[in-house]
């Protein structure tokens, strides 16, 4: 093992991996409808990196000190045989800790293959329980009660945490935090609320659709009061809140109001293996041409030569920058 940190003396931890470029939902905060139709180009299947390339990358990057891995998509489910990747990436000497981040739609049927294969936790975006406004959500796409049952589930599995994501907007579904928590308070499922982020170009983010985090917490106390806890690692994306007299936990993630980019330890990569240092990052660093070596060598000094060279801290400096970047790269392509 030979751990490495960036310019700001960060270690690398945690490993996203796009695994799908393309998504059953249409989310219009992610991919609206109308530039993701039917002509849309995503991917051909063999431009996606493999499951060799995938685990070639894992293992050198678990010899630099990451132990977590997180599959996300576009939607990951759509992935064939993904339960397969799985078993494959657990056996990676290093990682003990490996995560989905879905959508939810199509979990049920896989969870099973997914958890004897190895998968550690799982992570479903759902931002309103409101069954009409959740298909609207989804681009007219998702059928909510597939995914609260696909929650329950999950929740039946061995896996060791499952959580909620809601990503809250003004006016959109900031009406339905309660509710939300109403329905999981009393359960082991962490529900965690995310401040609307500029990541990308096309989801038409203004400051006015952001819901502070501080305004989030005292409209939950005012029902129910909460007390922080403390993060479970060093880096942990989200604050961590009890409440006083249920036993559920709720989590809080702040990148405009609270960012945490002093602890950030995560790296990500696109279906088509380009790395990626930061979510706002508009630059990437193509792994696939240093895969075409079947000596890991050269794919390891590389990769440590752009951690190396790591100085990103976007979140802590979005206020200072006078124009929003053109070339940021799109939330669907990295998965969050
Ligand atoms: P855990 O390992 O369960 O804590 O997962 P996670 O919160 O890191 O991953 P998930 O895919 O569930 O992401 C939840 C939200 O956090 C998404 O909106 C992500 O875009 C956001 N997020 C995750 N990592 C970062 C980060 O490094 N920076 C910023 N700004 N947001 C992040
Ligand atoms: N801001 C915050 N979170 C977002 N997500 C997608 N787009 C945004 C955004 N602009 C969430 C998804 C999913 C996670 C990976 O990121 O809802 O839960
Ligand atoms: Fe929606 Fe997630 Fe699909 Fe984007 S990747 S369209 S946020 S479900
Ligand atoms: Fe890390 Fe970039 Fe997010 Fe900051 S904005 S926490 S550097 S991914």
């Amino acid at each position: 093992m030979n751990n490495i940190t960036d310019k700001l003396n960060r270690p690398i931890k945690d490993l996203r991996i796009s695994v799908m470029d393309t998504c059953n939902y249409r989310c219009p905060y992610c991919m609206p409808a109308e530039k993701f139709d039917d002509n849309y180009q995503f991917l051909k299947p063999n431009q996606r990196l493999s499951f060799d390339e995938i685990c070639r990358i894992v293992t050198v990057f678990a010899g630099f000190g990451v132990n977590k891995i997180r599959l996300t998509g576009g939607e990951p489910l759509l992935r064939k045989n993904l339960d397969e990747l799985i078993s494959r990436i657990k056996q990676i000497d290093g990682i003990n800790d490996i995560a989905l981040t879905t959508n939810g739609q199509l979990l049920k049927k896989q969870l099973p293959k997914l958890v004897d294969a190895g998968l550690d936790r799982v992570n479903i975006s759902l931002d309103t329980i409101n069954a009409d406004l959740y298909h609207k959500m989804s681009g007219n796409k998702g059928d909510l009660d597939v995914v609260l049952d696909a929650i329950d589930s999950a929740r039946k599995t061995k896996l060791k945490s499952v959580k909620i994501n809601c990503v809250v907007q003004n006016g959109v579904n900031d009406q339905d935090i309660l509710p939300l928590l109403a329905k999981y308070k009393d359960t082991n499922v962490v529900v965690r609320f995310i401040e609307f982020m500029d990541v990308g170009t096309i989801n038409g983010w203004q400051q006015d659709t952001v819901v502070q985090f501080k305004d989030i917490l005292n409209n939950i106390s005012s029902k129910w009061p909460l007390h922080a806890l403390d993060a479970n690692y060093k880096g942990e994306v989200a604050s961590r809140y009890k409440y006083n007299d249920h036993i559920g936990e709720v989590g809080f993630i702040t990148s405009i109001s609270k960012p945490f980019c002093r602890d950030c330890s995560r790296a990500r990569i696109s279906a088509d293996g380009h790395l990626y240092t930061c979510l706002f990052a508009h630059e990437s660093f193509n792994l696939k041409t240093h895969l075409k070596n079947d000596n890991n060598d050269f794919l390891q000094q590389y990769i440590k030569d752009v951690w190396e060279n790591r100085e990103d801290r976007y979140s802590e400096v979005r206020h200072e920058l006078k124009t929003d970047s053109p070339k940021k790269i799109e939330m669907y392509v990295i998965g969050g």
